[in-house]
C-alpha cells in the first residue's frame, strides 16, 4: 500500500503487509478465504488479498467467530475482526511474508459466498487455458496473475514519468479511423451515419503522430492499443500495446539516445540491473550474414558461417546444383553435439525440414573420424573449409542448409535458437540490447507480386537511390534476447519524395490521394524532419516478468481462434444492428 493510503471497507491493514512488527495490534482484515483447515477443534483458514495471504485462528474459545470459520468455504469474501499476534514458537512459516504472524478471529462476517471454483486459486494450477480464460476473474486472482498484471501497472508508470520528465506530450490519437499501412489485415467497423462506409482500428498511430509533428508538438509519446488481424503467435496478439513516440528535428541518434535512457531507467527501477549504454549496432546486412535473422539472439555464439563458394561446382550435387541455381550454402557448428543419437539428428532434419529447407546435412567430428551420411561424397578439402568456416572441433556437430537464401537464414535462424537452448547455452539474466539498422527500402512480395516497403511507405530512403533492388532506409529495429522489441524511422518529410515512394511501391496517385492525401497536404503547410519508434509493451512485459506467452501479461486476452472465453465474443449481430448498419449477411 502507498503511504497514506486510506483502505475502504474498515479494514486497518491489507492481509499479505502484516508483519512480526503488527504483533499486539488489533486489525480488520478483509479478502478471500484461500485454504481451511480442521485442527482438533481449532479452525485455521488463510486469507487472501492482492498484497498476499495472512494465516487465521478460530478458536472454539470465540464462538462465534469459530462457528463462523467452520461454514466458510474456498473463496468466500469474510471480514475478520481480531488481535494479531506472533505464531507460537515453532509454526513459523518462513516461506510466507507474513509466516511469523497469524490473526486470531474475534469476529467473522461473510460479506459473500462462492461457489467452488472450476480450478483452484493458486500459483500452481494444471487447468486448461480455455477453462483459464473462461473465469479470467478467478485466474486474475491467483497470485503469480495478480503480480504479473501489477508488475505490468509498474512498468507502464516508469515509462510514463520518463517520457514526461522528458518533455513528450501524450496525445489520444482515434481508434476509429482510416486504414494505415503496417502490413497486416484490418479490424474494420460498420459506420451507421456514412451507410457503406467503415472505419478500420488502427494498426497503429504513425500518421496521426506524424500530422502532430506538423502540429508543432515536437515530442509526442503514447501508450496505446493497436489492432493487427494477423496469424496468432506466443508473442503476437490482435489487440496489443505500443509505446508509440515521434520527435521533431531528430534524427536516429537522438531516437536512439531517448529510448536507451528509457530501457536503462526501466532496467534499473523494475529489475534493480544496470543496462550498459550505448546499445550494441549492427547492420541488416550484417546480421542477416552471420544470424540469418533480423532479430538475432546474440547471447550465444554459433554464428553462421557461408560456405557457397566452397561448394560451387563441388563433387557433393546436391550442395553445388543448390549452388548454381542461385542459392546458398550457409552452416554453424553446435559444440559437444557430434554424440547425438541418430533419432536426435533426424529430429533436427525435420525441424530443417518444417522450416522449409530443403534439407540439412549434419557432420559430426571426432577425433579423425567424420561421421555423417554424406561423408563419403564430401572431400577432404571441403570438410576442412567447414571446419575452418564454422569452427567445429572434436565433439562438435556442423549443421548446413543449401537452399534459395531466405530459405536458409530461416531453417539455420530456428536450428540456432534450438540448439541453443537444447545445449544449455543460453545464458540467465543477460540482456542483449540489440540495435539493428540499415533496412532495406524495399522488399519483393511473391503474395502481391510488388515490391513492398520493409518498414513502411512514410520511411525516408538513405539515399536518393530509389532503386527497389539496393535501396536502403532510414529505419531500425530494436532487438532483445532474439525479440523484436520494436521498429522505426527517419520519417519523409517531402512531398515529391513520399509521392515517387507511392508510387515505386505501385500505389497509383489517385488511390495514394485516397488514402493518404490528407497526409501528402499537411506536408504543404510547413513540416519539420521528424523520426520516431513504436515497441510492443506487452512484449517488454512478457521478458521482465519471465513469461513466454503474450497472454500471460494481458488481462483479457482472446484464443488462437479469435474467441475471447469470458464474454463470448465475437457474437452474432441481431438484426436491428444489421438494419441500423445497412448490412446484409451472406
Ligand atoms: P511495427 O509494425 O514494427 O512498427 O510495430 C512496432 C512493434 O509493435 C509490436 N507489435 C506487436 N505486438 C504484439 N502483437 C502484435 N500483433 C504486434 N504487432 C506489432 C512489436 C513491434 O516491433 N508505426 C510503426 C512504428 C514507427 O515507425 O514509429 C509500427 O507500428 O513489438
Amino acid at each position: 500500500m502507498a503511504e497514506g493510503e486510506r483502505l475502504a471497507g474498515g479494514r486497518t491493514d491489507m492481509c499479505g503487509a502484516l508483519r512480526a512488527a503488527d504483533a499486539g495490534r488489533e486489525v480488520v482484515l478483509t479478502g478471500w478465504v484461500a485454504r481451511r483447515r480442521d485442527h482438533g477443534g481449532v479452525v485455521f483458514f488463510d486469507l487472501r488479498d492482492r498484497e498476499g495471504v495472512v494465516q487465521v485462528v478460530a478458536h472454539p474459545g470465540e464462538a462465534g467467530a469459530y462457528g463462523a470459520a467452520q461454514g466458510l468455504r474456498g473463496e468466500f469474501v469474510v471480514r475478520v475482526t481480531g488481535p494479531c499476534r506472533v505464531r507460537p514458537e515453532g509454526t513459523a512459516n518462513a516461506n510466507l511474508p507474513t509466516g511469523e504472524v497469524e490473526v486470531a478471529a474475534r469476529r467473522i462476517e461473510v460479506i459473500s459466498e462462492s461457489l467452488t471454483p472450476p480450478f483452484p486459486v493458486e500459483d500452481r494450477v494444471e487447468a486448461d487455458e480455455n477453462l483459464r480464460l473462461k473465469y479470467r476473474y478467478l485466474d486474475l486472482r491467483r497470485p503469480e496473475m495478480t503480480r504479473v498484471l501489477r508488475d505490468r501497472h509498474r512498468i507502464f508508470a516508469i515509462i510514463r514519468r520518463y517520457f514526461d520528465e522528458r518533455g513528450f506530450v501524450d496525445v489520444e490519437t482515434p481508434m476509429l479511423t482510416k486504414s494505415t499501412p503496417e502490413g497486416a489485415r484490418d479490424f474494420l467497423v460498420p459506420s451507421r451515419l456514412q451507410r457503406g462506409k467503415v472505419y478500420a482500428l488502427p494498426q497503429s498511430p504513425q500518421q496521426f503522430k506524424q500530422l502532430l509533428m506538423v502540429a508543432g508538438l515536437d515530442r509526442y509519446y503514447q501508450i496505446v492499443r493497436c489492432f493487427r488481424d494477423e496469424d496468432l503467435r506466443a508473442d503476437r496478439h490482435w489487440e496489443f500495446t505500443q509505446l508509440d513516440l515521434e520527435m521533431s528535428f531528430a534524427s536516429e541518434e537522438d531516437v536512439f539516445e531517448a529510448l536507451e535512457g528509457m530501457f536503462v531507467r526501466v532496467w534499473t527501477e523494475f529489475l534493480g540491473l544496470e543496462v550498459p549504454t550505448p546499445f550494441a549496432r549492427l547492420t541488416y546486412d550484417e546480421v542477416m550474414r552471420r544470424y540469418g535473422s533480423d532479430k538475432p539472439d546474440v547471447r550465444y555464439g554459433m554464428e553462421l558461417a557461408d560456405l557457397t563458394e566452397t561448394f560451387r561446382g563441388s563433387g557433393f550435387r546436391a550442395f553445388a546444383r543448390a549452388v548454381e541455381g542461385g542459392g546458398v550454402v550457409k552452416g554453424f557448428a553446435a559444440p559437444g553435439a557430434a554424440s547425438w543419437s541418430r533419432k536426435e539428428l533426424d529430429g533436427l532434419v525435420q525441424e530443417a525440414t518444417s522450416r522449409g529447407a530443403a534439407g540439412l546435412v549434419w557432420i559430426g567430428f571426432a577425433g579423425t573420424e567424420v561421421h555423417s551420411p554424406v561423408a563419403r561424397f564430401l572431400a577432404d578439402e571441403e570438410l576442412a573449409a567447414i571446419r575452418a568456416a564454422t569452427g567445429a572441433g572434436d565433439g562438435d556437430l556442423a549443421l548446413l542448409v543449401a537452399d534459395r537464401e531466405d530459405r536458409t537464414n530461416v531453417a539455420l535462424d530456428g536450428l540456432r535458437r534450438l540448439m541453443a537452448a537444447r545445449l544449455g547455452l543460453v545464458p540467465e539474466g543477460t540482456w542483449a540490447f540489440l540495435w539493428v539498422t540499415e533496412f532495406p527500402m524495399f522488399e519483393w512480395s511473391d503474395d502481391e507480386g510488388k515490391w513492398v516497403s520493409t518498414h513502411h511507405p512514410f520511411t525516408s530512403p538513405a539515399t536518393e537511390d530509389l532503386a527497389p533492388e539496393t535501396s536502403r532506409a532510414r529505419a531500425y529495429d530494436l532487438v532483445l534476447n532474439g525479440f523484436e522489441l520494436g521498429s522505426g524511422s527517419v520519417r519523409i518529410h517531402r512531398p515529391e519524395l513520399q509521392s515517387s515512394v507511392f508510387d515505386l511501391l505501385g500505389i497509383a496517385r489517385p488511390d495514394a490521394e485516397e488514402k493518404f492525401g490528407h497526409l501528402l497536404e499537411a506536408f504543404r503547410y510547413g513540416v519539420p524532419p521528424h523520426a520516431g519508434f513504436a515497441f510492443g509493451l506487452d512484449r517488454v512485459v512478457m521478458l521482465l516478468t519471465g513469461r513466454d506467452n503474450i497472454r500471460d501479461v494481458i488481462a483479457f486476452p482472446k484464443t488462437a481462434s479469435g474467441i475471447e472465453p469470458l464474454t463470448g465474443a465475437p457474437s452474432v449481430p441481431s438484426q436491428e444492428q444489421l438494419d441500423l448498419l445497412g448490412i446484409r449477411l451472406r
